[in-house]
């Protein structure tokens, strides 16, 4: 279990994760959904440590990741895919593939994981010695994924992978994603399209204003209600959940 517990967390003075608790089963995908702002990226950052947190403990299988260095987690099997797609523009597909496997114990499996990442997005394949600069939206955020997985991650943090792409893209990007599931990745999904993730998710939060307002399990999720809680439209407030998946 990947368990965020109490978790305030913030850039200097202003804070935007309000005590903040979430659990994260392993084998399952767990979706955070939630309007701009409401600290979903935030919170995968204070994961990886990459925004200092000021109370609270994040940890997986029991283990505190809370004050662990970032590059770290990849050798603790954690991988974020930030949003945005960020890859390096002046170097080839591979090489930004190559950069994914930078922790030490990773470099001798860099070949083996090479194929698997191609074999995953065959594109990347055909356009390894393209420089990552000229790829397509699409091929960017699956060059993003591919580096993510480089280190072979057993839990894969992933932000907003669908966000300004073709459907048939977003569609082709899920289908990854619910493979690496069926392979036994835990992950934690944070996504605008509702519908798309509650159709992949096995639990789901809510977030609004760095708080988890809503956690359920994405088959009991009532989705009418889920978007008024989303929209904070009236009468709709319900009690603040403090449930965590067990
Ligand atoms: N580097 C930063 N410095 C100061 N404030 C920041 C920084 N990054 C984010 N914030 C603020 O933190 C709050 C939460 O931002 P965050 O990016 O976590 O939201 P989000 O839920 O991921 O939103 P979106 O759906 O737009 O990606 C926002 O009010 C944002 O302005
Ligand atoms: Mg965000």
């Amino acid at each position: 279990m990947l368990k965020v517990e109490n978790l305030r967390a913030g850039y200097g003075a202003i804070n935007v994760l309000w005590d903040v608790s979430l659990n994260f089963p392993l084998g399952e995908l767990t979706a955070i959904i939630g309007p701009n702002g409401a600290g979903k990226s935030t919170l995968l950052k204070a994961v990886m440590g990459l925004v200092p947190t000021t109370q609270g403990s994040v940890s997986l299988d029991g283990y505190p990741l809370t004050d662990r260095a970032t590059w770290d987690m990849a050798s603790l099997g954690l991988a974020l895919i930030p949003e945005g797609r960020m890859v390096f523009r002046d170097m080839t597909v591979e090489e930004n593939l190559t950069m994914g496997a930078f922790p030490k114990p990773h470099r001798a499996a860099l070949g083996r994981n090479l194929e698997r990442v191609f074999g995953l997005f065959p594109k990347l394949r055909e356009r390894r010695r393209q420089l990552a600069g000229s790829l397509s939206g699409g091929e960017a955020q699956m060059l993003a994924m591919g580096r993510g997985l480089m280190s072979e991650p057993r839990v894969l943090l992933i932000d907003e992978p669908s966000l300004g792409l073709a459907p048939v893209i977003v569609r082709e990007i899920f289908d990854i994603l619910r493979g690496l599931k069926q392979q036994g990745v835990t992950i934690v999904l944070v996504e605008q399209n509702t519908r798309m993730a509650l159709g992949l998710a096995d639990g789901v939060y809510l977030m609004r204003a760095g708080r988890v307002i809503l956690a359920e399990r994405a088959a009991a999720v009532d989705i009418d209600r889920l978007h008024d809680l989303y929209f904070a439209r009236e009468g709709a407030a319900g009690d603040v959940a403090d449930a965590v998946f067990k």
